[in-house]
């Protein structure tokens, strides 16, 4: 039988044992079961601070200040004029106070991760929630997770992508749990991939771990890793990949691993490379490789038979200031920037610009197959946000001094990517509730 999907899967996960667990019939308290005896192969602490500290050597690699803040102001500050609210782009706006309080905190929701959990590591200031996005020209109504759960009954949605798409199915998972407790049916055995069952509305909630998003290898030399890897662009990661004949809703990201020395493959042959400087090697940027990558990850979705709604979220700014995470860089502001503030013209809206012009490219390809896409975008809204992060606030025990300006405290302005995720999904996704 001809596959609906076809995926070059060399690299199958070890662990495949609960995967496909939508349908609600009964298999889930057994798979929880067995994957809570399952003994995780790091301490999750530790697990977490060698991926932080994976991710973090891009900002040694990356431009010396990831953000430079630009004081001459955007030339978009013409919407006076209210639009329609179909025309308006909910993406262009600003924060403004707003003192309803988040609908979580850290008691009412159990499953913040505890790195994200920043009151409980000593974060004080409670201001940086008190901000809504408002849209120029219309409003964005908030995440109401009711009417969410009955968007998505019966349907499976999966986050695929690196540590932050997994910090936006944690916020998820907050916004959700406080109308229906979710049950953990699956967990690998490093905690990679991850899948929550809503019995009552029959919805399943997964995240597909994935660096690239395409097949990468990292370099080892005399038995050590060296955090260069190499990429085949043509393609896709087989582990999320043999997953989307399942997934009704896919919200796909990445960029954070990109910024690193790369070797870029295509048809096994080498044709490129990032920050390798070698004369006989092409030399691209970063966002080459991102291009690349998402566009092998939107064609293959394109290529399955499943109708597949797609979603992908843009670029998520990281904010170190006075230096890189490793030379004493933080994040220790407590309220957002202004529009003015932010640069437009810099490295993180080109990952974004790239990110959308693919997203523009299945589209058109997708149309014809009656498949939906759409974005998530997150980068200019998330760009005003440099007190949204941990910072020192993550209570890594093993990286004192170092802080987390990459991921976003739970509850906090990461929890906008939800209002957006529920608007995208009633406009693009042309779901109703
Ligand atoms: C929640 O945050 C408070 C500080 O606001 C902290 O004292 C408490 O330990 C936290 N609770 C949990 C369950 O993490
Ligand atoms: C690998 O280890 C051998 C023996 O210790 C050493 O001679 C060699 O230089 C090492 N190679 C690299 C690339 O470090
Ligand atoms: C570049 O390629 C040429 C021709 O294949 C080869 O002779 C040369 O050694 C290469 N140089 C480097 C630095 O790899
Ligand atoms: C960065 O340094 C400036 C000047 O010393 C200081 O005012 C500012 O608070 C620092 N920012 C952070 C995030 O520490």
């Amino acid at each position: 039988m001809k596959p609906s999907c076809p995926v070059q899967d060399r690299t199958h996960k070890k662990d495949t044992r609960h995967h496909n667990h939508g349908g609600g019939n009964g298999g889930g308290s057994a798979a929880s079961a067995a994957a809570a005896a399952a003994p995780p192969a790091l301490p999750p602490f530790l697990f977490f601070a060698l991926l932080l500290a994976t991710l973090f050597t891009l900002f040694m690699l990356f431009s010396p200040s990831p953000l430079t803040i630009k004081r001459d102001l955007q030339q978009d500050g013409s919407s006076a004029s209210i639009r329609h609210q179909q025309d308006c782009d909910l993406y262009r706006g600003h924060w403004v106070p707003d003192f309803r309080a988040s609908s979580y905190t850290n008691s009412s929701c159990a499953t913040i991760p505890d790195s994200k959990n920043c009151f409980r590591h000593g974060r004080i200031d409670t201001d940086f929630l008190n901000w809504r996005w408002k849209p120029d020209g219309c409003e964005l109504p908030r995440f109401d997770p009711r009417a969410f759960l009955g968007m998505v009954r019966g349907k499976t949605l999966a986050f695929v992508g690196d540590s932050v798409a997994r910090n936006h199915m944690e916020s998820l998972l907050c916004l959700l749990s406080q109308e229906e407790t979710p049950v953990d049916v699956f967990k690998d055995s490093e905690d990679r991939f991850r899948t929550w069952y809503f019995r009552r509305h029959e919805f399943t909630l997964k995240i597909l771990w994935s660096k690239f998003l395409v097949m990468a290898n990292e370099e080892v030399i005399n038995g050590s890793s060296t955090g260069t890897f190499s990429l085949n662009l043509d393609e896709v990661d087989g582990e999320w990949a043999q997953e989307v004949p399942t997934v009704d809703i896919a919200v796909v990201s990445s960029a954070h691993w990109f910024f690193r020395k790369l070797y870029l493959y295509e048809q096994k042959r080498l044709v490129g490379c990032v920050y390798c400087n070698e004369p006989n090697v092409t030399s691209y940027g970063p966002e080459h490789a991102v291009r690349m990558s998402f566009r092998a990850a939107l064609d293959h979705i394109n290529g399955c038979s499943r109708r597949t709604t797609t979603l992908l979220r843009t670029f998520s700014p990281a904010h170190f200031e006075n230096g890189t995470w490793d030379t004493g860089g933080a994040c220790a502001r407590t309220g957002p920037y202004e529009e003015g503030e932010i640069d437009l013209g810099g490295s993180e809206w080109g990952f974004r610009k790239v990110q959308m012009e693919e997203m523009e490219r299945a589209k058109v390809v997708g149309r014809e197959r009656g498949k939906r896409f759409g974005a998530v975008d997150v980068t200019r809204a998330m760009l005003m946000r440099p007190d949204g992060h941990p910072g020192e606030h993550w209570g890594n025990k093993w990286m004192r001094g170092y802080n987390d300006c990459v991921h976003w405290c739970l509850p906090g302005p990461i929890d906008v990517w939800n209002d957006f995720l529920m608007a995208a999904l009633r406009l693009e996704g042309g779901m109703n509730s």
